[in-house]
C-alpha cells in the first residue's frame, strides 16, 4: 500500500495541475469579459452555464459526476464574480422609493454577479438588534437617519457589493457623496399604485404608516423625485416587470455606461 506521504505528493501534483488549469481558464475568462464589454453581452448566461454542466455530466462517466458538477458550478460562480469586478469595478447601488423592488432585484444581481448583497436597512436592524419601526418609535427618525448614514459610511468602504439603500437614504447629500464616490447609483421607479400594491399593510415602513393611502405615497414620491434623479446615474422602471427583467436592464445600463465612459475617455486622449 502507498504511504500517506506518497498519496499526499500525488494530491499536491493534482492540485498544481488544477491550479495551472484554473489560472489558464481565468485568463480566458478575462478575454470573455472584454468581449462582453465590447458586445454588451450579459455576464450571467444561464444557458451557457447549463450547457457546461450538462457536458461535464455526460462527457465524464465518473462516479464523481455530481461532485464534478458542483466543482464546475463553483468555478463558474467564481468566474462570474471575477468578470463582474472587471466589468463593474464599483458598488452597484440601488436607490428609490419604498416598494420599487430594491431588495428583490438586488438579491438577483448579487447572485448573477457573485458579489455580496448588502441591504442597508437589514444591516441597521441586525446591528441595533431591533426593527426600523422600533427605532423610529423609540428614538425618532433623526436617530434612524444617523444610523443609516453610519451604515452607508461603513459599507461603502467594503468590497464591491450590491448595496440596497432605504428609500430615504439619498435625501442627505453626504450620503449621496459617499455612494457616488464608490458606486454607480441605479434608481428604481414605480407608480404610486404599484408601490401601494407592494407595500400595502406592511408594518415595517414607518414613514408610510401602513402604506394604505395612495395619495400619501404620491405626495411623498413627488417631494423626493428631484433628490432621487439628482443622485442617480440611471433610472429603471419596474411597473409590470419581473425581477429578472429589471435586473437584466440594470446590467445592460451598466455595460452601456462603461462603454460610454470608455469611448469618451478614448476620444479625449
Ligand atoms: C424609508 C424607507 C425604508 C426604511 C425606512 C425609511 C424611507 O426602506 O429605510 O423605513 O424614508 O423611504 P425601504 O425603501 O427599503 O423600504
Amino acid at each position: 500500500m502507498e504511504s500517506l506521504e506518497e498519496l499526499r505528493r500525488q494530491i499536491d501534483q493534482c492540485d498544481k495541475e488544477l491550479a495551472d488549469a484554473f489560472c489558464r481558464r481565468m485568463a480566458v475568462v478575462e478575454k470573455v469579459a472584454a468581449c462582453k464589454r465590447g458586445g454588451g453581452l450579459p455576464v450571467f448566461d444561464p444557458v451557457r452555464e447549463e450547457t457546461v454542466l450538462e457536458a461535464v455530466g455526460t462527457k465524464y462517466d465518473s462516479e464523481y459526476r455530481s461532485e464534478l458538477q458542483d466543482f464546475f458550478a463553483s468555478i463558474m460562480r467564481i468566474s462570474r464574480g471575477y468578470q463582474s469586478r472587471q466589468l463593474f469595478p464599483y458598488h452597484i447601488v440601488l436607490i428609490g422609493f419604498m416598494g420599487t423592488g430594491k431588495t428583490s432585484v438586488g438579491k438577483m444581481l448579487s447572485d448573477w454577479l457573485h458579489r455580496p448583497f448588502v441591504d442597508l436597512d437589514e444591516m441597521i436592524e441586525t446591528e441595533e438588534g431591533r426593527s426600523i419601526g422600533d427605532i423610529f418609535a423609540a428614538d425618532g427618525e433623526d436617530e434612524f437617519r444617523r444610523l443609516e448614514h453610519e451604515a452607508i459610511r461603513r459599507h461603502t468602504g467594503g468590497r464591491y457589493a450590491v448595496l440596497s439603500c432605504g428609500g430615504g437614504a439619498v435625501l442627505r447629500l453626504d450620503n449621496v457623496e459617499l455612494l457616488q464616490a464608490s458606486g454607480r447609483l441605479v434608481l428604481l421607479e414605480a407608480t404610486p399604485d404599484t408601490v401601494k400594491e407592494r407595500v400595502h399593510g406592511g408594518e415595517e415602513r414607518p414613514v408610510l404608516h401602513g402604506g394604505n393611502d395612495v395619495e400619501d405615497i404620491r405626495r411623498l414620491m413627488e417631494m423626493r423625485k428631484r433628490a432621487y434623479h439628482n443622485a442617480a446615474d440611471t433610472a429603471v422602471q419596474t411597473d409590470d416587470r419581473s425581477v429578472e427583467e429589471v435586473a437584466e436592464e440594470i446590467v445592460d445600463r451598466l455595460l452601456e455606461m462603461g462603454s460610454a465612459a470608455e469611448s469618451s475617455k478614448e476620444q479625449s486622449t
